[in-house]
């Protein structure tokens, strides 16, 4: 694995501890890597209206384009869970929104374990608009 990657991870590490998953008890965090080199962090944020749960990966995403990069090439995923978990259906569709394709990076910090995807392997056929 890349530097680059290696440091995504960590980012993301940084920010685990502010998730807020009351309700799961699995806490997630996410970091983007953005074609100009900076990285934006996101965790996930559970609600007592368990549908309006925001993943880490869609936090992080907003972060991103909030702050104007919406040309991203990685995306780190770290969990205390006991595996790496993948992108739910919604945040990969947010993805593919911004961009063609990426590398998604997951990690379970309990267990060291790391996975890679692309995500046009985890999403094949997308749903997209021409803009
Ligand atoms: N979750 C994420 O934040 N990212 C994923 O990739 C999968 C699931 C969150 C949503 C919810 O707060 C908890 O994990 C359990 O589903």
């Amino acid at each position: 694995m890349s530097i680059e990657i290696d440091k995504l991870i960590s980012e993301a590490e940084k920010v685990l501890d502010n998730s807020y998953a009351p309700y799961s008890r699995i806490r997630v965090a996410s970091a983007v890597l953005c074609s100009d080199g900076r990285v934006f962090t996101g965790v996930n944020v559970e609600n007592s209206s368990y549908g309006l749960t925001v993943c880490a990966e869609r936090t992080a995403i907003f972060n991103a384009v909030t702050n104007g990069c919406r040309d991203f090439r990685a995306i780190a995923i770290v969990t205390d869970f006991d595996e790496p978990l993948t992108p739910c259906g919604a945040c990969r569709q947010v993805m593919i929104e911004f961009v063609s394709d990426i590398i998604i990076v997951s990690k379970s910090v309990k267990t060291g374990i790391v996975k890679e995807y692309r995500l046009s392997e985890l999403l094949p056929h997308a749903f997209k608009l021409k803009r």
